[in-house]
C-alpha cells in the first residue's frame, strides 16, 4: 500500500493547533479460514495484517467531539450528550460515535476530544477497516482516561459498536484479531471462550490478498439474515449455538428444518471442523492439506451459505489453478464481494500474480489490487504525552 501513515501527530497539530496526547494503531485482518462461525460460538483462524488505522487524540475541556478523517478530508462534530444517530445512516462518523458511546456505557469518564484518523486498510474489501478503526479508537480512549488496557474488552466494545451503531449483527473475530494479532502467527480464536491461540505460520509462506473490486456495501441485511437462520437451527436442535451441533444431529432433524436453513447450518458445522484441522496442518507446514481445506471452505460458502458471487468464484478458481497443490485460495470475510486470500510458498508469488493480472478484471475493467501481506502485531499505543513522544 502506498498511503503513508507516518506524521499523524504532525497532521493532527496542523488541523487542531496543538499536539495529540496519544496516537494509537490497530490493524486490518485477513481470515485464513472459518467464515460465519464466530457468531455461532465457533472457531476462526484469522491473522492481523500490515495495513492499519491510526488515531491521534487529545482531550478537550468541554463535551465537544471534533473528528477529522484525513484520508477523505472530511470533518464531523457533535456533543458527548447527543443521542447516537440510528444505525444504517452509513456515515463514517457513525463508527466513531458508536465506539465513544460504548466506552462511555462501560463507565469510562470520556471527556470531549479532538481526533484525527488516517488509515490504509482498503475499504469494502472485507479486510476489517471498520473494526480496525473502532479498536484503534478504543485503545486511544482507554489510554486517555488512564484506564488499564484490556484488549479483549476493547474488542467486545468495538463489536457492540458495530452492532448498535452500524447495524451489522457481527461476531467478535475482526475486532479480537485486530486487538490480539501476533507477528508471524495466525490466531485460532475460540469464539465462545474468546481464547486466542497463536498458530505459527510456516517459514517462507506468502499471504496473497486479491481484492475482487466488488465492494462489500450495504450487506447488513443478508448478513443478519444468515445469522438469524443459524440461530433458528440451533434453537430447533435444542443447542445453545451451532458450535454444539454435529452433522449426525443435523441429519436427524432434517424433516423439521427447511432445506435452506439445513444448508446454512451444514456450512457452519463443517467449517468449524475445517478450522480445527487447519490450525494443526498449518502449524505442521502442510500447505497441500491447507489448500484442500480452503477449497472445501470456499465451496461450502458458495453452495451452502450462498455468500459468494460468480466473479469471486471465478477468481478463486483462477488462484487455485495457478497455485496447484502447494497452497490454496478462498474468499475471505463476510462475503457478497471483497477479497480472496491465497496461501503459497513465496517462490510462487510472481507466477500467481502474473496469472491473476492476466486472467481477472474487476467489474470496472481494471487489474485487481493484489497485496502480499505478513501476519502482524495487534493494536498498540504508538506514542503518548506520558512517554513524551507524541
Ligand atoms: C464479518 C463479521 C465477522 C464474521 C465475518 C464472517 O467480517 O464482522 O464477525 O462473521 O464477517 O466470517
Amino acid at each position: 500500500m502506498t498511503i503513508v501513515l507516518d506524521g499523524l501527530a504532525h497532521r493532527f497539530a496542523n488541523h487542531f493547533g496543538r499536539q495529540p496526547t496519544v496516537v494509537s494503531r490497530a490493524p486490518g485482518r485477513v481470515n485464513l479460514i472459518g467464515e460465519h462461525t464466530d457468531y455461532n460460538d465457533g472457531f476462526v483462524l484469522p491473522a492481523a495484517i500490515g495495513v492499519e488505522t491510526r488515531v491521534a487524540m487529545a482531550p478537550r475541556p468541554d463535551d465537544i467531539i471534533r473528528v477529522i478523517a484525513l484520508d477523505i478530508g472530511e470533518t464531523a462534530e457533535w456533543r458527548l450528550t447527543d443521542a447516537l444517530p440510528p444505525s444504517g445512516e452509513g456515515h463514517w462518523s457513525q463508527h466513531v460515535r458508536g465506539m465513544i458511546a460504548m466506552v462511555r456505557k462501560e463507565g469510562l469518564a470520556v471527556p470531549g476530544v479532538d481526533i484525527a484518523i488516517a488509515g490504509n486498510v482498503p475499504q469494502g474489501a472485507g479486510l476489517s477497516s471498520s473494526a480496525s478503526l473502532a479498536v484503534a479508537l478504543g485503545m486511544a480512549l482507554y489510554h486517555s482516561t488512564g484506564t488499564n488496557l484490556d484488549t479483549v474488552r476493547i474488542a467486545q466494545l468495538a463489536q457492540a459498536s458495530e452492532i448498535e451503531a452500524v447495524g451489522t449483527n457481527c461476531g467478535i473475530m475482526d475486532q479480537l484479531v485486530s486487538a490480539r494479532g501476533e507477528a508471524g502467527h495466525a490466531i485460532m480464536i475460540d469464539c465462545r471462550s474468546l481464547g486466542c491461540t497463536p498458530v505459527r505460520l510456516p517459514e517462507g509462506l506468502a499471504i496473497m490478498i486479491v481484492h475482487s473490486g466488488i465492494s462489500r456495501g450495504l450487506v447488513e441485511g443478508a448478513y443478519n439474515e444468515r445469522r438469524a437462520q443459524c440461530e433458528a437451527v440451533a434453537g430447533a436442535l435444542g443447542v445453545v449455538a451451532l458450535r454444539d451441533a454435529d452433522m449426525a444431529m443435523l441429519d436427524t432433524a432434517a424433516d423439521r428444518i427447511d432445506p435452506v436453513a439445513m444448508a446454512r447450518a451444514r456450512h457452519v458445522i463443517t467449517e468449524n471442523a475445517r478450522v480445527l484441522e487447519a490450525a494443526s496442518v498449518l502449524a505442521a507446514g502442510d500447505l497441500g492439506r491447507m489448500g484442500a481445506l480452503m477449497a472445501a471452505s470456499h465451496s461450502s460458502m458458495r453452495d451452502d451459505f450462498a455468500i459468494t458471487t460468480p466473479a469471486i468464484d471465478a477468481l478463486v478458481a483462477l488462484l487455485q489453478g495457478a497455485i496447484g497443490t502447494q497452497g490454496g485460495a478462498r474468499m475471505t470475510g463476510g462475503g457478497f464481494g471483497g477479497a480472496c486470500v491465497a496461501l503459497m510458498p513465496q517462490s510462487r508469488v510472481e507466477q500467481v500474480t502474473a496469472a491473476v493480472r492476466e486472467g481477472y478484471r474487476t467489474p470496472a475493467g481494471s487489474e485487481p489490487l493484489i497485496m502480499i501481506e505478513r501476519a502482524s502485531e495487534g493494536a498498540s499505543i504508538l506514542s503518548s504525552a506520558q512517554t513524551g513522544s507524541a
